[in-house]
């Protein structure tokens, strides 16, 4: 049996929602394993669209659900999702969602200081999506988390709480916002406590278990690689390891329970936020493929930015995550277009390099080099064989594969479930 990791092999946004629900359908546990509330993944079943940010796609099909200990958890937004997914009349109790003992909340004051960084005029603006995401995986490392456990000792909660706010109202201080109390946090929490410790459990057992029991596991990862807190364009990045080996340490398995990896790649590139974007068409281009491929952010309705596929970035992400196929979205956007620009290398200070260098600087000064191929007339989308499909827009997704080292396993050529062509099941791998 393979055990699956999607992941976005950009900047996220590559459609992961389709392929994610396409496998959820087949795996017998879905697994969140990093990020949180800051991810967006909208599902269209049976015309009916469920928006979903920290629950795992499975459940909307019923699959067991898993929120993973790497996930960070604002326990206020999940009980509304899960209230919201219920008005919608998807079923979800203890027998299908669980929730790890050991994984961070998210908090009213991690909130403040993610809009409050964000809003200075001073510092480095990341174009957060200010849901707490980073300063909550701070606190996580810094050792001073409240966690999904701690709100069954209400005991000791409070001791806790004060340690947090040691740390917080210092800062506050010196931002010039008034302190909290600890009992405006303790009564926040337990606001919420009922409610969601009934979903709580031991989730490295609970997957170890099904492991087992040769159950499929799918791990479904949020953002995209590139949005990685080591392996991205830090520091315009996420707090958290986006790549797919986050899957084991963000629920409790073992490394070796990953047998295979999909990676989601737009046929374009796009960001949101702040950060280098090498192949960015701040012009008509842009425009193009921002209209036609509806180009917007799911949780801050943000425009994305727009521009040509990155080979480079690719190649790199196919390594960092250890990729075994990818997933092609889009392909229909570039439908019409008389040429198609891929990036195949960079150059730095007057020389080529087919990486993307570490640092900040480096990154803002690297200048894309490109090959131009012949785009097509015909659409490709809702193709659902190679044989439908453009030659030209074969060539090119031919020409992708080789140009970042993995092959094609799925493309996918509208929003459609049915609009794929499969050439590579992951689960059958
Ligand atoms: P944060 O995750 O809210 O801290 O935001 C850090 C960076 O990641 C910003 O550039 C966000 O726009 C980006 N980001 C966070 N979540 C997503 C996502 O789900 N899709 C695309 N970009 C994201």
């Amino acid at each position: 049996m393979a055990n699956v990791v999607v992941v976005g092999s950009q900047w996220g946004d590559e459609g992961k929602g389709k392929f994610v629900d396409w496998l959820s359908e087949r795996a017998d546990v879905v697994v969140r394993y990093q990020g949180g509330h800051n991810a967006g993944h909208t599902l269209v079943i049976d015309g009916v669209v469920y928006k979903l940010s920290l629950l795992p796609s499975g459940v909307v099909r019923g699959q067991l659900s898993v929120i993973g200990n790497g996930v960070v958890v604002d326990p206020h937004f999940l009980v509304d999702e899960i209230n919201r997914l219920r008005g919608q009349g998807v079923t979800i109790t203890p027998d299908n969602l669980r929730l790890a003992e050991n994984a961070p909340l998210i908090l009213s004051l991690h909130r403040d200081l993610d809009a409050f960084r964000e809003n200075a005029n001073s510092g480095l603006k990341i174009g957060t999506t200010k849901r707490g995401i980073g300063p909550a995986y701070e606190d996580k490392v810094g050792r001073r988390s409240i966690r999904v456990m701690d709100l069954a000792e209400p005991e000791t909660l409070m001791t806790k709480i004060e340690r947090l706010l040691t740390h917080h109202n210092a800062l506050r201080r010196g931002m010039g916002l008034p302190e909290v109390e600890a009992q405006v946090i303790y009564d926040e929490l337990m606001a919420v406590a009922d409610d969601l410790l009934p979903f709580m459990d031991r989730v490295w057992h609970l997957l170890d278990a099904k492991r087992r029991q040769g159950a499929r596991i799918l791990f479904e990862g949020a953002q995209g690689a590139l949005l990685d807190n080591d392996h991205g364009t830090y520091p315009f990045v996420t707090s958290s390891n986006t790549v797919a080996g986050q899957a084991a340490t963000g629920s409790g398995l073992g490394p070796g329970s990953i047998d295979y990896v999909l990676g989601i790649t737009k046929a374009y590139t796009t960001r949101v936020g702040e950060g280098p974007f090498p192949s960015e068409q701040d012009n008509e281009t842009g425009q193009f493929l921002g209209e036609r491929g509806h180009e917007f952010g799911t949780v801050t309705s943000r425009k994305r930015r727009c521009g040509w596929f990155d080979a480079v970035l690719v190649r790199q992400t196919v390594k960092t995550s250890g990729i075994s196929g990818i997933a092609l979205t889009k392909i229909d956007v570039l439908d019409g277009l008389d040429e198609i620009k891929v990036c195949v290398a960079y150059e730095l200070d007057g020389e080529r390099i087919d990486y993307l260098p570490a640092s900040m600087g480096a990154q803002a000064r690297v200048k894309p080099i490109y090959e131009t191929l012949e785009g097509w007339s015909e659409t490709s989308a809702g193709a659902r064989s190679w044989a439908d499909l453009p030659a030209q827009a074969v060539k090119y997704v031919r020409h992708i594969e080789e140009l970042i080292g993995c092959p094609v396993a799925l493309l996918s050529t509208s929003p459609e479930r049915e609009d794929t062509i499969l050439v590579q099941d992951p689960f059958q791998d």
